[in-house]
């Protein structure tokens, strides 16, 4: 049998699309080689957003050109965004890859491997699935499956972009909106939860302007007829809380804030499954910036929207992404976002310099803010944002957190006298470790912990005497937990 690794860069979609070319390519016959050294296929699934992260894949092919020469069978492919931005050019430019796929044609995968395998020529496939579709779903595990699916997991509910931010790749990456029937959404989200599956995030490009493509969603409260940012996220998210009253928490990733609407303000109130914290992108904290940025809301507007949502649930965190140094931004521009990111009180910020990207309508204005200036805007930016952070870590000290339990610490690992140590995440979204709990089977349990000290972006905790008496044991092996979907290796987050 073939083996095979995918190796991923990027965002949570393109996450969610390895996921899904692991099943495609298991459902084909392949199994997952030990290490890229043991792989018959290598699958780079790549991100095109900023260019480090595209030269990332350049110099990642430069270097597997090796591995391809070692035996003549060996076949590369590259998947995801770059793919999609670069198609039939990658193969001209780059001769160690054989198969160019675009995110909508993972499906078609093993039919080019097949291909290539008879003798066929290095071929590119990169087509929007414009008039059919298709949202690629995990084969849904059974309740009784064993082992348990995984606590967290990802449901795609949109792909694509409308929106023209003139910073942005993605639309031509990922392609106009579509989106997924309500019916499909809650039978995966209501197979996952059968399974075992506690946290569901729902993806897409910009989330919230979800519409159901069949109509089948009734007016969310709240919601106006005649508000042209309005969609039916907000009726959505209350249908997903009401036919899954399983599912513990429910988030989203990426929302835009046009989208923040009152009917999406008042699911966050009257819904206790949607957790305190949302990530809500602002870009810049200057009206000028954002006017070039076509962001289309203001400052005031963005401030308006986050402040409604924060006075709805009390205790509601936010955090963003920041691009420094767009075209023309003058020090009074970078000076207005830092003080948005201090009047906004962000807990967590995704910083990034600005970088020139093909096919965007900013490719026009000079990239003039100096590359030094870039660097030294995104440090200040990220002095502010960690001491805002410290500072909310330091005052949960002593506090009662409910924490959904995701895994074993990755850095301490399985040894010392404790064992495991459990990390997941408050309802806030902050990263918890739990100490002292080795014994005990916490994955997918939403567990009581009292916060004990404040890490720089972490919390440490231990688990209150009344979750300490209602934990399970660890069986030895501890083969039950372990959760029936990998964590991917996942290389992200550049942060400039
Ligand atoms: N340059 C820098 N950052 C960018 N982002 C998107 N495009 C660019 C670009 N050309 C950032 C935005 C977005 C995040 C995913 O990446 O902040 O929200």
């Amino acid at each position: 049998m073939p083996r095979y690794s995918i190796t991923t860069f990027g965002c949570q979609m393109n996450v969610h699309d390895s996921e899904r070319m692991h099943d495609v390519l298991r459902c084909a016959g392949y199994t997952e080689a030990g290490s890229a050294d043991e792989a018959d296929v290598l699958v780079l699934n790549t991100c095109s957003v900023r260019e480090k992260a595209e030269q990332k894949l350049r110099s990642e092919v430069g270097r597997l050109a090796r591995w391809k020469r070692e035996r003549a069978d060996r076949v590369l492919v590259v998947a995801g965004c770059v793919a999609q931005q670069e198609g039939e050019r990658l193969l001209k430019q780059m001769r160690a890859i054989d198969v160019v796929v675009g995110p909508d044609n993972i499906p078609e995968l093993p039919g080019l491997l097949g291909d290539l395998a008879i003798g066929g020529l290095p071929i590119a496939r990169t087509v929007f699935d414009l008039d059919a579709p298709r949202f690629l779903v995990a084969s849904p595990p059974s309740p009784s499956s064993s082992p348990r699916a995984a606590p967290t997991a990802f449901v795609t509910v949109m792909k694509g972009c409308d929106e023209r931010c003139s910073f942005c790749i993605v639309p031509h990456t990922r392609g106009p909106e579509r989106y997924r029937p309500s019916d499909e959404i809650v039978a995966e989200i209501a197979a996952l939860v059968a399974a075992g599956t506690r946290e569901v995030t729902l993806l897409g490009q910009t989330v919230n302007s979800y519409r159901d493509p069949l109509g089948a969603l009734p007016r969310a409260p709240g919601a106006s007829a005649d508000d042209p940012d309005e969609s039916e996220f907000a009726a959505l998210l209350r249908r997903v809380a009401a036919d899954v009253p399983g599912l513990a928490r429910l988030r989203y990733t990426s929302p835009h804030p046009r989208h923040l609407t009152p009917s999406l303000v008042l699911a966050h109130a009257e819904l206790p499954v949607l957790p305190r914290h949302v990530h809500m992108p602002v870009q810049s904290g200057s009206d000028r910036v954002l006017r070039r940025m076509i962001r289309r809301y203001t400052r005031a507007e963005y401030v308006a929207r986050t402040r409604a949502l924060v006075e709805a649930v009390p205790g509601l965190t936010l955090s963003t992404d920041i691009i420094v140094g767009f075209p023309g931004e003058t020090e009074d521009d970078f000076a207005a976002t830092l003080s948005l990111v201090r009047e906004v009180g962000f807990k967590g910020l995704f910083g990034f310099k600005y970088s020139r990207r093909p096919h965007t309508p900013a490719l026009k204005l000079p990239d003039d803010v100096p590359e030094g200036v870039k660097g030294e805007r995104l440090a200040r930016l990220f002095e502010e944002s960690e001491a805002l952070l410290a500072a909310h870590l330091s005052a949960l000290v002593g506090t009662t957190q409910e924490v959904l339990v995701e895994g074993r610490d990755k850095e301490r690992g399985h040894g010392g006298a404790g064992g495991a140590l459990w990390s997941g995440r408050t309802g806030r979204h902050e990263i918890a470790h739990i100490d002292g709990a080795g014994e005990l089977d916490l994955l997918g349990e939403v567990v009581e912990v009292s916060i004990a000290r404040a890490n720089k972006h972490s919390l440490q905790a231990e688990l209150t005497e009344a979750a300490r008496a209602a934990a399970r044991p660890r069986q030895r092996g501890g083969l039950e937990a372990r959760p029936a979907r990998r964590s991917l290796p996942v290389v992200a987050a550049e942060g400039g």
